[in-house]
């Protein structure tokens, strides 16, 4: 049995539905609030439950062999990253432990090691993949760049507009991952011997630049992309006025910061070793957006 956390989410959904094409019993952790008639209708098990109490945690871990660990905090979460991406998730290892999981998946981020000090989310990735590394568990770290599925509602809006708002250096170098790649190699993680107990960082085939994510919605919907460049210091602009009435969206949107400022990119190389060991050909941003947009 697998247990997905983050089951409703752009990733787990994925995961969630992968399982059960390869007929693997899943049970999906999600919240009852959240929209999860689809997964069930797939045959996944739903455990409902809150990642914050470590209760329905443990109850959810019963009998299972597999944990992937897919949840995240958004500016909304109560509690913030603190909360979601590090306490949850060392009680999930715990919990892990204590019914004798055999492979525990992990969705860290790619740059977790890189010490960013005000990006709560970065922290907390890079203490629990300290925590999991040293829990004696069998453990598969992956560290993925931006999700092209983050993308799909920005293609729409382009398609109806023609315009795309590009906050930051035009420059900046992305190797945004097929969501649907990144979901098939947490699955293979588990049966994948040289995926043990491995920190991978995960990205798409290509080194792009920023602004070539327009230009490829021009291509796909045959439109000449109109790109309004936003400078990074309105984004500052906006966290100095939220820190005065709510500090904890402003922490938050630190974590957006660092995202928007720095290179998240994977070489060449660490891109032909994943190929190698997963055993299949990454698939590029435009290929996934053009499955996903009927034109
Ligand atoms: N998106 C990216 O570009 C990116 C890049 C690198 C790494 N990552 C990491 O990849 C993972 C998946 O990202 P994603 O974009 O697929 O996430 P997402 O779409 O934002 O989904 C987050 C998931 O976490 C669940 N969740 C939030 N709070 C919860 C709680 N208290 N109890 C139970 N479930 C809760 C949400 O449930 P509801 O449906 O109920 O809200 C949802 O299923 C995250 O760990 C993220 O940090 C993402």
């Amino acid at each position: 049995m697998f247990l997905v956390t983050g089951a409703t989410g752009g990733l787990g959904r994925r995961i969630v539905r992968l399982l059960r094409e390869r007929e693997q019993p899943v049970r999906a952790f999600v919240r009852l609030t959240a929209r999860y008639g689809e997964l069930e209708h797939r045959g996944a098990e739903i455990a409902i439950g809150d990642l914050l109490e470590p209760r329905d945690i443990q109850r959810a871990c019963q009998g299972v062999q597999y944990v992937i660990s897919a949840h995240g905090s958004n500016a909304s979460t109560r509690g913030g990253a603190q909360a979601l991406d590090y306490r949850a998730n060392i009680e999930l290892i715990e919990a892990a432990q204590a019914v004798g999981v055999q492979h525990f998946v992990f969705i860290s981020v790619l740059g977790a090691d890189r010490g960013y000090e005000d990006a709560p989310v970065f922290k907390a990735k890079w203490a629990v993949e300290q925590y999991l590394q040293a829990s004696g568990l069998n453990y598969t770290i992956l560290r993925p760049s931006g999700f092209a599925s983050n993308l799909l509602p920005l293609a729409e809006q382009f398609r109806k507009t023609g315009i795309y708002l590009l906050i930051g250096d035009p420059q900046t170098r992305t190797s945004i991952v097929s969501t649907d790649d990144l979901a098939r190699i947490a699955v293979e993680s588990v049966t994948t011997e040289a995926a043990r107990n491995q920190v991978l960082p995960v990205g798409g085939p290509e080194v792009l630049q920023r602004a070539d994510i327009p230009r490829i919605f021009g291509r796909i919907f045959n439109r000449e992309p109109m790109i309004v460049n936003v400078p990074l210091f309105a984004l500052d602009g906006v966290r100095t006025v939220l820190g005065v009435v709510n500090p904890d969206a402003q922490k938050a949107l630190g974590t957006l910061r660092v995202l928007l400022s720095n290179e998240f990119f994977c070489s060449p190389s660490e891109i032909a070793a994943l190929e190698t060991l997963f055993g299949f050909k990454l698939e590029t941003l435009e290929s996934f957006l053009r499955r996903y947009l009927a034109t």
